[in-house]
């Protein structure tokens, strides 16, 4: 089989194609023949060796994908060779096979194409434990998503419409990213570009929303949005600080918590992988299901061919991202 290696930390322009072994599930393991994998920024962060988790070398990258089910090892049950599934896994998904823990393996539905699978991945999960378990959303909260054309951003968009939100307030840098997430399903977008975000991003919150503000933020962006979006927040808002897409970590100012009982919540979405496979894998069908009901829809804005995988690298590092990447495999 092929797939990507990275064989030392460093820029992922190093990164190769190879082909390598084919593996035997072990027990608890499932093998997957892989038909989409998801492309995420956090895979060129792990690539360089700027991530939290730093995998032994050499490695394939990738989170997420979809395939078939090739084997299974002793004690796995529920799943077996033929079934259609999405994956989860700290890495090696930019492979045309890749070994899973039985419990991060999810059945799909049946008209359910693969690329759509990958895509409902990574970003859809932090999204959904963004909102559901580290904001506590309920369908009367009004949500700002910074980022909002981006993966994350994208899927909390469609997220908070699905799960009930009567207003979702889309931040999106210029008028390309301000129409994608408006096609995302924003019902208001606010360009994140403006001069004196600082004031400007809280006086259009305040206007959408008729002064109540924003219940819930969802921040993967970090830097002056982040402190902009502090000063848009309703009273007992809560924000998940999701990532720093920006670069800048900010320094929260605590006295705007204090002043409105507004909470400040992390999100490390593998953990919840990793610690509580249940809820993961119960989210993960609710995904899909909200997807067979028609209430989400992931934007793929780049289908690239494994052969061509640095173009798909190249699109997730520039962070110019609107939606998702997805590499595809074997001929989805
Ligand atoms: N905590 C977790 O468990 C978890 C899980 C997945 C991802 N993440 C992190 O979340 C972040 C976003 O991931 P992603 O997959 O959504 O990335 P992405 O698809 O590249 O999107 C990032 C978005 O951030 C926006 N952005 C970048 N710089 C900005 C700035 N200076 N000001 C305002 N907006 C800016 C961009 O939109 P505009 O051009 O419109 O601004 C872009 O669409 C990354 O840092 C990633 O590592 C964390």
């Amino acid at each position: 089989m092929k797939a990507v290696f990275v064989e030392a930390y460093g820029p992922y322009r190093n990164a190769v194609l190879k082909t390598a072994q084919d593996t035997a599930p072990e027990e608890g393991e499932v093998l997957v023949r892989l038909m989409a994998a998801d492309v995420n920024f956090p895979d060129i962060l792990v690539m360089e060796g700027k991530y939290q988790v730093k995998p032994p070398l050499p490695f394939s990258p990738g989170k997420a994908g979809a395939g078939i089910v090739e084997a299974v090892g002793d004690g796995v049950t529920g799943i077996g060779p033929g079934d259609r599934v999405a994956v989860q896994v700290e890495y090696g998904a930019y492979a045309e096979k890749v070994l899973v823990p039985a419990q991060t393996c999810y059945r799909m539905p049946d008209d359910m194409p693969f690329d759509i699978a990958a895509a409902l991945g990574l970003v859809y999960q932090t999204a959904y434990f963004s909102l559901m378990e580290r904001a506590a959303f309920k369908p009367t909260d009004t949500v700002l998503v910074l980022g909002a054309s981006g993966g994350v951003g994208m899927a909390s968009v469609q997220l908070a419409k699905a799960l009930g939100s009567p207003c979702v307030i889309a931040g999106a840098r210029g008028a390309a990213n301000a129409a994608f997430a408006r096609e995302a399903g924003a019902d208001h977008v606010v360009d994140l570009g403006m001069d004196n975000l600082k004031d400007g991003l809280r006086d259009a919150v305040k206007e959408i929303t008729g002064g109540h503000g924003a219940d819930i933020v969802i921040d993967p962006v970090g830097g002056e949005a982040n402190a902009a979006a502090l000063r848009a927040m309703a009273w007992c808002g809560r924000m998940v600080i999701v990532g720093f897409a920006s670069g800048d970590i900010p320094a929260i100012r605590a006295n705007y918590l204090l002043v409105k009982n507004i909470g400040v919540n992390g999100i490390q979405w593998s953990d919840y992988r990793e610690r509580d496979p249940a809820a993961v894998a119960a989210a993960q069908e609710e995904i899909f299901q909200l997807w067979s009901a028609g209430k989400l829809d992931p934007i793929i804005t780049h289908r690239v061919a494994l052969d061509d995988f640095m173009t798909a690298l190249d699109v997730a590092a520039g962070g110019k991202v609107q939606g998702k990447v997805v590499l595809t495999l074997a001929g989805d």
